[in-house]
């Protein structure tokens, strides 16, 4: 008989299609990222990311408390220090703007608290690395990370989430770890972070442009998928207990190609210029930006990543407990 199948017949009605939906985001998938900056008094708002703000330390119990409460299970904290030099020291400063965050976290929340582990926000050059003879020296800088991570780890975090792309940098953090007694602190490697222009607006919240020079240097190429298999091999290899791939929607087929090939699980940071371009155009009234939201999450779900770091977590939380 003509037509041969319908599919229309699997999509007649909400509950067969609720039955046979093949992806769905739950709110435990989501990381929230925070910014807390060490010298403001009052939160601050960045116009290039409407509805991010960016929080005194002060207001660190408030929101975790908060962010337990809206149902967030993890968040990514990233910190704006008061003093910032060419060796980033208030990345690993026993009292940094993060430890102190971390602490707070700990004794007021349950939440599992990730950070993110680079330079850049602490160097006053903006690079993501200790700057000699006019390059970022990769194997001095790796010694630096692990540094960064015990001081993290001392401070109480869960889990870093090194964003450098230096060689080396996860066998130098786990082995600084484990020589420092935190060989239960787990490691999520920014393993396939691509060179890309979808980073402007985190950058004019965490103050964070280089002042010359880019990040082409060690950031991935944007064309390459088979360079970013061997990046990710690589920090498996290293001790990386959860990979990622950054940004996320331009990248699907990175994020794919990583599930069919390796069994860790992978983590998808929707980044800053993904959201805003939502926020953007949902603000011209050119899209809807609640249903947005949930198709761009479902569809780096849908392309294998397990973890999805996104601002819109919270949001996200929300539409899906209705
Ligand atoms: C580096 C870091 C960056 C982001 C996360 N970690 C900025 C960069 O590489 O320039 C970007 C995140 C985003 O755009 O949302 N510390």
């Amino acid at each position: 008989m003509f037509p041969d199948s319908r599919s229309r017949r699997s999509r007649s009605g909400v509950r067969i299609r609720k039955m046979l939906t093949e992806t769905r985001l739950h709110r435990d998938d989501l990381v929230l990222p925070l910014f807390f900056d060490e010298t403001l008094s009052s939160v601050r708002y960045t116009d290039s990311m409407p509805g991010v703000p960016t929080y005194p330390v002060s207001d660190a119990e408030k929101v975790a408390e908060r962010v337990q409460a809206a149902g967030v299970n993890a968040v990514l904290l990233f910190g704006i220090p008061k003093h910032k030099d060419s060796e980033a020291s208030g990345a690993y400063a026993d009292d940094g703007v993060v430890q102190k965050v971390i602490r707070e976290f700990k004794a007021h929340s349950d939440v599992l608290v990730i950070a993110d582990l680079c330079m850049c926000e602490y160097t006053d050059h903006g690079h993501c690395g200790v700057i000699h003879n006019g390059e970022i020296n990769n194997d001095w800088t790796i010694g630096r990370y692990g540094a960064i991570a015990v001081s993290l780890a001392n401070a109480g975090v869960d889990m870093v989430a090194p964003s450098g792309m230096m060689d080396g940098q996860v066998s130098a953090i786990r082995d600084s770890l484990d020589l420092g007694g935190h060989n239960n602190t787990s490691i999520m490697a920014y393993s396939a972070k691509f060179c890309s222009s979808f980073y402007g607006p985190f950058r004019d919240i965490a103050h964070s442009v280089p002042v010359a020079g880019g990040r082409e240097t060690h950031q991935m190429n944007i064309a390459n998928s088979r360079e970013a298999m061997s990046e990710i091999a690589m920090d498996i290899e290293e001790g990386a207990d959860i990979i990622m791939v950054k940004p996320a929607m331009p990248y699907l087929d990175i994020i794919r190609e990583a599930r069919s090939r390796f069994d860790v699980p992978i983590a998808a940071y929707q980044v800053s210029g993904e959201y805003a371009m939502i926020k953007a155009a949902a603000k011209n009234g050119w899209i809807d930006e609640r249903r947005v939201m949930i198709e761009s999450l479902t569809s780096i779900k849908r392309a294998g990543a397990d973890i999805l770091i996104s601002y819109f977590a919270e949001d996200a939380i929300k539409e899906l407990e209705q």
